[in-house]
């Protein structure tokens, strides 16, 4: 979810979801730029409720709809012929997009930590970014070999003074927590997993198969419940003599500002270390380094930055200072 999805007018939001496409995937910028002058699918979708109408989500609809990306014909006959099917979709459906690349920027900050650890990730979709020890990594040449033989090697461009682990730290326990926790052995969420990864986004899509593949081998436990709510009782569970890691990715700015506030109020009072990897000025009251682009900003304890990352995972940038 992004700020322009709210409150702005719907082709308005389009043609913002065009800009942010461009470079990253053209399909999209094509398809979003073409839809905000298109009076059908525009009415189409202010017949939906407010948050039912981001580009994402209509996108990925269509496409699990009909296996491929449409052009706007499609879209405008899925709009008009196919509209209580497309809506239905819209309506059961979240943009829950779970890239596992994102544990290769994680990784450094985590590998810090006194082992074992027990990780609890809130808003872990699919659990992808569970499975931190079961992948292998390529930080530019500095190779770490994960469990799995099996699961992705997950490449990522180490900048500044990466603090790079030599090997994965042990990890006696994880759980996830998400509000619609998306389930690996079931094909139709595979399925709408891989519909959120935009078109021409490299081989995002075949690590993301890759990385189900391997999480179908052990599937992580993911709670349902709410991160403002049901956290202090799940970290109840951790077993004792583990360092407790509580951390998220993309995930806070699906949060009013009040929320947000109350999630740091309440994992700040939990024996717990917090790791936090999310857009700049989403974590209430964290410093914001200077950054270029559209970075996540990986953090500690809600206070101290320790890196900007990708946030797609294929780079981190190790901030000098006490990280
Ligand atoms: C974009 S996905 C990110 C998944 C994963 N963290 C990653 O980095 O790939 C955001 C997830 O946060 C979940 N979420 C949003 N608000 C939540 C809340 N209040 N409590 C629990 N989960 C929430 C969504 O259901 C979704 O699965």
């Amino acid at each position: 979810m992004h700020g322009h999805d709210l409150g702005l007018g719907i082709a308005e939001n389009y043609r913002a979801f065009a800009e942010e496409a461009r470079g990253r995937s053209p399909v999209y910028e094509q398809l979003a730029a073409s839809v905000a002058e298109d009076a059908v699918v525009l009415r189409f979708l202010g017949s939906l409720p407010p948050e039912k109408r981001q580009p994402n989500l209509l996108f990925a609809a269509a496409r699990y709809l009909l296996g491929v990306t449409p052009a706007l014909d499609g879209l405008r006959a899925l709009a008009t012929r196919g509209r209580s099917e497309l809506a239905g979709v819209i309506r059961a459906r979240r943009t829950q997009t779970n890239e596992p690349a994102r544990c290769a920027t994680l990784l450094p900050a985590l590998a810090q930590l006194p082992p074992p650890l027990a990780l609890i990730e809130v808003g872990a979709s699919a659990g992808l970014t569970l499975l931190f020890d079961r992948y292998s990594y390529d930080f530019a040449g500095h190779r770490i070999t994960g469990s799995d033989p099996l699961a992705p090697v997950l490449r990522c461009e180490p900048r500044g003074q990466a603090p790079l682990p030599a090997r994965l730290p042990e990890i006696t326990w994880r759980a996830g927590l998400d509000l619609n926790p998306l389930d690996v052995t079931s094909d139709d969420d595979v399925r709408w997993l891989s519909c959120l990864v935009w078109p021409g986004e490299g081989d995002r899509e075949q690590r993301l198969a890759a990385a189900i593949a391997t999480a179908r081998r052990d599937p992580p436990v993911i709670h349902r419940g709410d991160l403002r709510t049901d956290l202090p009782a799940l970290a109840a569970q951790a077993p004792p003599g583990a360092t407790l890691v509580i951390y998220h990715s993309a995930v806070l700015a699906y949060l009013t500002p009040a929320g947000r506030r109350r999630f740091a109020g309440t994992v700040r009072a939990l024996p717990a270390v917090w790791l936090s990897n999310e857009g700049p000025g989403v974590v209430p009251e964290q410093p914001i380094p200077p950054y270029q682009g559209t970075p996540f900003v990986l953090a500690r304890d809600g206070r101290t930055p320790l890196a900007l990352t990708d946030s797609h995972g294929t780079w981190l940038n190790w901030l000098p200072g006490p990280g």
